[in-house]
Parts: structure tokens; sequence; C-alpha cells
């Protein structure tokens, strides 16, 4: 089997595709025993969760549902604004229902507390938060996920869906974006 070189801008490799598959799964059977019996809403955060949450939905073996919510914290650069500005609102009535929301990655915490506080004032039975990466060292709200892919230290990564300014979502695995990629333009 060939090997995929690494994109140039990336100067660590994180997690593999096979890596992620494999973490993923696991999240995916631990979801399904938690919620066995119910329906959860699975509610992705889009855009940075897209494949995240198309390989998390196929590995859930409970009845679900599907919903996506657009939300916006950081201007163009690698870091939070602390506004979390809701882009694009889902079309599912959340009154009774038990929310998983996914995303790529907590960081600040910002935009998943606003969003949970949001879901939960529209009468969601339940919120839970599942994220495939968690970098704890930059949590600035009291807030955690009920589901983890991997934690990793304080570094910006892209691929798997994760960006910076609208690039590099389409790598198939999670690395470390070179510093000299964001430094210079900040
Ligand atoms: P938070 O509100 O600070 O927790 O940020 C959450 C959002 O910031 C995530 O959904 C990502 O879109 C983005 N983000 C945070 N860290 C990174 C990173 O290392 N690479 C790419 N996007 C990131
Ligand atoms: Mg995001």
């Amino acid at each position: 089997m060939t090997q995929t070189a690494l994109h140039p801008d990336v100067q660590t490799l994180l997690f593999s595709e096979a890596e992620l598959q494999a973490r993923i799964r696991a999240l995916g059977r631990q979801i399904s025993e938690d919620y066995a019996g119910k329906t959860p809403l699975l509610v992705g955060i889009l855009k940075g969760s897209v494949h995240f949450f198309s390989d998390l939905a196929k590995s859930v073996t409970v009845d679900a549902a599907y919903d996506f919510l657009r939300a916006s914290s950081y201007a163009d650069g690698t870091e939070s604004s602390g506004t979390v500005r809701l882009t694009c609102d889902m079309e599912t009535d959340v009154t009774g229902r038990d929310v998983l929301l996914v995303d790529d990655i907590i960081d600040s915490g910002l935009t998943l507390r606003s969003l949970s506080e949001l879901l939960r004032a529209r009468g969601a039975k339940s919120v839970r938060l599942c994220v495939l990466l968690d970098k704890p060292e930059r949590r600035s709200a009291d807030i955690s996920a009920d589901y983890v892919g991997f934690v990793i230290p304080n570094h910006f990564v892209i691929g798997y869906g994760l960006d910076y300014c609208q690039r590099y979502r389409n790598l198939p695995y999670i690395g470390i974006l070179k510093p000299e990629k964001y430094s210079s333009s900040l």
C-alpha cells in the first residue's frame, strides 16, 4: 500500500485516518450503549464536524435523527473571538428530545457552552456533547464534553474537517499546522 504524503503545510501528523476511524467506532459503540432504547437527535456543528459527524453517525446503532447548526466564533484566524454567532439554525423542534451535540474540537468551550444553553432553553430533555478533539489547556468556559475522541496539547490543528481560514478541511488525517503558516498573517 502506498503511504499518502503529508501536506507541505503540516508540521506533524497527529492522527492517521486509521487511528481516527478506530477511535470513532469506539465512541459510536459507547454512545449506542448509553442511548439504548432512546432516539437521540444528533446535531452536527458545521462546518468543522462534517467528517466526524458522518463517520460517528454510521457507528451509532440506535435509531437516531440528524440536524445541523452553523456557528462561528472565529473571525478568520486561530483565536476564538469569544462571541458565538448562530449563522444557520436547525429545523427540528428539540422540545423533549435527547440531543447530542457533535463538534470537531472543544477549545475555549465558548461555542459548545453557548449552543448547549440555547438548546436547553428551547426545551431539550437532555443535551450532551461529543467532540473528536479536546484542548483542555485553552478552556475558559466551565464546561467539559461527555464523549471525547482524543485529548490534545495546545497546538493549532487542521484536517478531517478542521480548517485554517477555510483551508485544509479535506485532509483525511489530523495534523499540526506549521506555525509559520499563520503567525505571519496575524
Ligand atoms: P471554542 O468555542 O473556543 O471551543 O472553539 C470551538 C471551535 O473553534 C471549533 O469548533 C473549531 O471550529 C475552532 N477551533 C478551535 N481550535 C481549533 C484548531 O486547533 N484548529 C481548527 N479549528 C479550531
Ligand atoms: Mg467548529
